[in-house]
């Protein structure tokens, strides 16, 4: 049976994941991000106030990440959040940022684009 070595090690490769490291997940995320438009509102830290005064245009996701990091339903809710927009009667982040609400980003992200953002900022926890 020659080609036993050969199948064995074909079986290996596939079963091995293929495995980004940390930094180039972040940096790949960050560009679909940028690429979706979220960066033009958010933030990865927090900002201090804008040169005018006004607070920041939308939370920064280091503090989404902290203000859902108990929460195991989080992922979901949010994925629909980032779809739909945020309520504009129910804000989440009231008096912590600018007054105008997140609008629907359907057009700019697909759903499973939407989830895989939502989970790399619930894990930006400090
Ligand atoms: C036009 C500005 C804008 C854009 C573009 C935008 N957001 Fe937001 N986002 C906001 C604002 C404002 C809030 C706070 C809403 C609130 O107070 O409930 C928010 C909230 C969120 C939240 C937390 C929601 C909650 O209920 O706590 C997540 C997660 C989020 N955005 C992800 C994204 C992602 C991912 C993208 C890109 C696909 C994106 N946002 C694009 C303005 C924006």
């Amino acid at each position: 049976m020659r080609i036993l070595p050969y199948a064995v090690a074909a079986l290996f490769v596939a079963a091995t994941p293929v495995r980004a490291t940390r930094a180039e997940y972040d940096v790949a995320m960050l560009k679909l991000a940028t690429h979706s438009g979220c960066m033009v509102c958010h933030s990865i830290l927090p900002i201090p106030k804008r040169a005018d005064g006004l607070p920041p245009i939308a939370p920064a996701w280091r503090d989404i990440a902290i203000k859902y990091r108990d929460d195991p339903r989080a992922s979901d809710r949010l994925t629909r959040t980032v779809m739909t927009g945020s309520n504009p009667y129910s804000r989440h982040w009231a008096g912590k940022v600018s007054v105008v609400t997140m609008p629907p980003n359907a057009a700019a992200v697909t759903e499973a684009d939407a989830r895989v953002l939502v989970n790399w900022i619930l894990v930006l926890v400090p």
